[in-house]
């Protein structure tokens, strides 16, 4: 029975990985999760250095290589993929995982007696906000993260060619993955309500699915994840909002109205998820959209 145990299961040894945004937030808790899991080499990419850094204070196995990118530039990505591919023979893993969120880009609210404010108020606050500021949203979450996959493309299927030769009867080994973070803004019309956001993860949800059906028969498997609220510098702003200041992560943080599971997620909500999605037994996962919310997305419509 030991193929069944959790180590053999869930195991992660000697992975080659590439996360963008690992510089920080949830980029940094999957580079910390691998790294704790004994990958071999993981590539953070993103556009601060000292952000890089700092992730790599935070792990202690020596698997983290830092590469200073942007990934709304095709020159940018292609130069880190040329310095990861000068280091690495192959990727099995990339986790196109920066984002944006932008600025609020959100319908005035109603009074206390229920009252809607007037309409030419909605427009000039939406029509205000520059149009460049909704395009940044789509071009780093959408465009970017699709040019990533595109860049890293032949890494990883130098991946498949290394898979050693079919054994009857021994479980084959993973192929090559993309894993794309979307969020569950690509499913709410109101959570966490900007247009320019919840638009770009449902074309990043919807890029996953494309990307799978795409690559299917190259043995490319490409895979969403679609967080709820987590503790990070782009989502604690609501976390304040909800007058809370810590991680949020035990029992009560949260009115069940917001989160059934009245909690932000935890290190170890995504730390389990990627782990899993990486490992031996996330082998047969392809084309799907893993929530991770404690259940927000199923009462999302009830609140902003
Ligand atoms: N936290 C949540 O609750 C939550 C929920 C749902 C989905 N998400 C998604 O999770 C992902 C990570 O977000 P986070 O919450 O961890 O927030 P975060 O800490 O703000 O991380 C965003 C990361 O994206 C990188 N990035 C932004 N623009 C980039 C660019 N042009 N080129 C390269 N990297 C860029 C940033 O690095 P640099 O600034 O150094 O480039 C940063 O490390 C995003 O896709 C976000 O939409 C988060």
């Amino acid at each position: 029975m030991a193929h069944l145990q959790a180590s053999n299961l869930f195991s992660v040894k000697d992975r080659v990985v590439v996360i963008t945004g690992g510089g920080s937030g949830l980029g940094r808790i999957m580079t910390k999760a691998l790294d704790a899991n004994k990958v071999s080499k993981i590539f953070i990419l993103g556009r601060r250095e000292n952000a890089l850094q700092e992730t790599i204070s935070q792990t202690t196995n020596g698997t983290v290589i830092p590469i200073q990118c942007d990934i709304t530039s095709k020159e940018s990505l292609e130069t880190a993929y040329n310095a990861v591919a000068a280091q690495t023979t192959h990727v099995d893993l990339l986790i196109a995982n920066s984002g944006v969120m932008g600025p609020p880009m959100k319908p005035p609210q109603s009074a206390e007696d229920g009252s809607l404010p007037p309409l030419s108020q909605l427009r000039d606050e939406l029509f205000n906000i520059p149009m460049e500021e909704f395009n940044t949203v789509m071009n780093v979450n959408v465009t970017g993260s699709y040019y990533t996959v595109l860049a890293f493309l032949p890494l990883l299927e130098a991946a498949n060619k290394r898979r050693p030769a079919p054994q009857e009867d021994v479980l084959a080994a993973p192929t090559a993955q993309v894993i794309i973070t979307s969020s569950i803004a690509g499913f709410s019309r109101k959570v966490p309500f900007s247009f320019a956001y919840n638009a770009s993860k449902a074309a990043t949800t919807h890029l996953v699915k494309m990307l799978s059906t795409a690559f299917a028969y190259y043995g490319i498997r490409v895979n969403g994840i679609s967080p709820g609220l987590y503790s990070s510098d782009m989502a604690d702003h609501i976390f304040r909002a909800s007058g809370i200041q810590g991680r949020a992560i035990s029992d009560g943080s949260f009115p069940k109205e917001m989160i059934p599971a009245t909690r932000g997620g935890s290190e170890e909500d995504l730390a389990g998820l990627i782990v899993w999605l990486a490992s031996n037994s996330g082998g047969y996962i392809n084309g799907n959209i893993l929530l991770t919310d404690g259940g927000r997305i199923s009462v999302a419509p009830a609140v902003y």
